[in-house]
């Protein structure tokens, strides 16, 4: 088989990260390697993203980019996936007459298929949803390089609704996978050398709640910690209505699970909470975080806020800011509304204006930028365990993650790498950390 060059690039969360490796395992068995350069690719697929608004354009613009590979190479085949090509589906062929191939976030398996035919010249679009249980084992394990940390999809899917959401309309229905098959591609990723999974999801702590038979998601964690070779378990992301007493108790009893965790508030204001459709109040979400804490004392919060929902007041924005203060989130994701085709949200009056958004942005920046700075400067001095996992930022170090999940870098050799080293931190950037072995 002659060997062709796949070039991938990967847009938006961790699920669309691990959907392109996949992507990359199952093209690899109809003779397409990765290559970093799109310039010299045979085949170019963007995996695209559609959770605020400017992404279709954004899509658009990189296509209208790329365009010039397939006047230096005619026999080039370019794709679009995810979750705008699950949005605009037949219009990006109709649009783009010289795109090959658009498959939506239901069908990576049908891509090799599509593929084969794009390579006769075949243009195909697959985007229809597969709303049964089993769609989830139609998607390959990812083989191929052995890492130290790995991400294992639980769930896929999302049934919240969040008002300002375009989640559940571009990837459907929730699913759970089948816990004998997430616990049999664990065991073979501790097989192969991997020590920390990252438990994938739009929600993952409502794993297995409406599938029979199926184990909770606290239960899923317990079992996968009985796994050999698995150090460390981390999992994103969670809504806090389905931060469940026995997950709180995983952190209490399940010591390979990290101290940290990812818990959106959104908001601090429960007039804003309550339009934005989350199902949970301020107070109900600041028991939750008082019992992870004092359950796992130390335990590394962190969170997404949006700002500028339609409504929210001066007083409403300075409730959030107030909820971070209490929450004291070690590491924030925050974002200015904006509204999505098709939800909620967006038929809503009382939109807040740009420069309002912006402003309110930066003041939430500011607050962060100091809580992160304070909450890790109360590392400097102590000692961590690194797991390694690669090159570090400078020559001649290398990098890991301390428990709680943030990076270190520091001074030391590639053989380090998937060992955990002792190592005391000597300095504290904005976003990472800076150890000397001890
Ligand atoms: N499933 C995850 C994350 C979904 S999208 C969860 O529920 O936590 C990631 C983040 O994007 C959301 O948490 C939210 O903060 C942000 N987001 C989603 N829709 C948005 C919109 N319309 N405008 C601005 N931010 C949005
Ligand atoms: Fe979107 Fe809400 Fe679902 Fe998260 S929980 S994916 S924010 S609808
Ligand atoms: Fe974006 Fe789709 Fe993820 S919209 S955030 S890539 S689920």
């Amino acid at each position: 088989m002659n060997e062709k060059l796949l070039y991938i690039e990967t847009f938006g969360c961790q699920m669309n990260v691990n959907d392109s490796e996949r992507i990359v395992t199952m093209l690899a068995d109809i003779g397409y390697r990765s290559t970093t350069a799109p310039s010299n690719a045979d085949m170019i697929l963007l995996n695209t993203c559609s959770v605020r608004g400017g992404a279709e354009e954004k899509v658009y613009r990189r296509l209208a980019n790329l365009k010039v590979f397939k006047k230096s190479n005619k026999h080039l085949i370019v794709g679009v996936g995810g979750c705008v090509a699950q949005q605009e589906g037949d219009e990006l062929l109709r649009k783009l007459p010289w795109l090959d191939l658009v498959f939506g976030t239901h069908n990576l398996h049908l891509l090799p298929d599509m593929v084969i035919a794009a390579e006769h010249g075949e243009r195909r679009c697959e985007t229809s949803f597969i709303d049964i249980d089993q769609r989830l084992d139609l998607f390959p394990s990812v083989k191929g390089a052995t890492r130290i940390s790995s991400f294992v999809t639980v769930m896929q899917g999302c049934d919240n609704f969040c008002s300002y959401c375009i989640v559940p309309y571009v990837r459907g229905r929730e699913i759970s996978r089948r816990s004998t098959e997430i616990l049999e591609e664990i065991r073979q990723l501790a097989d192969r050398g991997v020590q920390e999974v990252v438990l994938l999801g739009q929600n993952v702590n409502s794993y297995g709640l409406k599938t029979q038979g199926e184990p909770s998601f606290a239960e899923l964690v317990r079992q996968v910690a009985g796994i050999d070779g698995i150090q460390r378990i981390r999992f994103t992301t969670s809504h806090p209505k389905d931060m469940s007493d026995e997950l709180i108790a995983c952190f209490r009893d399940v010591p390979k699970l990290c101290s940290q965790v990812q818990l959106p508030a959104q908001s601090g204001s429960n007039a804003v909470l309550n339009r934005m459709n989350r199902g949970y109040t301020r107070e109900q979400y600041l028991e939750k975080i008082c019992a992870l804490k004092s359950v796992r004392p130390g335990i590394v919060i962190t969170g997404d806020m949006i700002v500028g929902f339609p409504g929210e007041s001066e007083d409403d924005f300075k409730q959030t800011l107030s909820l971070m203060e209490e929450v004291r989130y070690a590491d924030l994701f925050y974002f200015a509304y904006s509204p999505r085709p098709g939800t909620k949200a967006a038929e809503l009056a009382e939109e807040i204006s740009r420069e309002e958004k912006q402003q309110r942005l930066e003041r939430l920046q500011d607050l962060q930028r100091r809580i992160t700075m304070e909450t890790y400067s109360a590392y400097l001095g102590s000692v961590q365990r690194v797991l390694v996992e690669g090159e570090g930022k400078r020559p001649g170090q290398v990098s890991g993650k301390v428990e709680n999940g943030r990076t270190v870098n520091f001074p030391g050799e590639r053989t380090l790498v998937g060992r955990l080293v002792v190592v005391r931190i000597v300095k504290v950037f904005q976003n990472s950390l800076l150890g000397e072995p001890v």
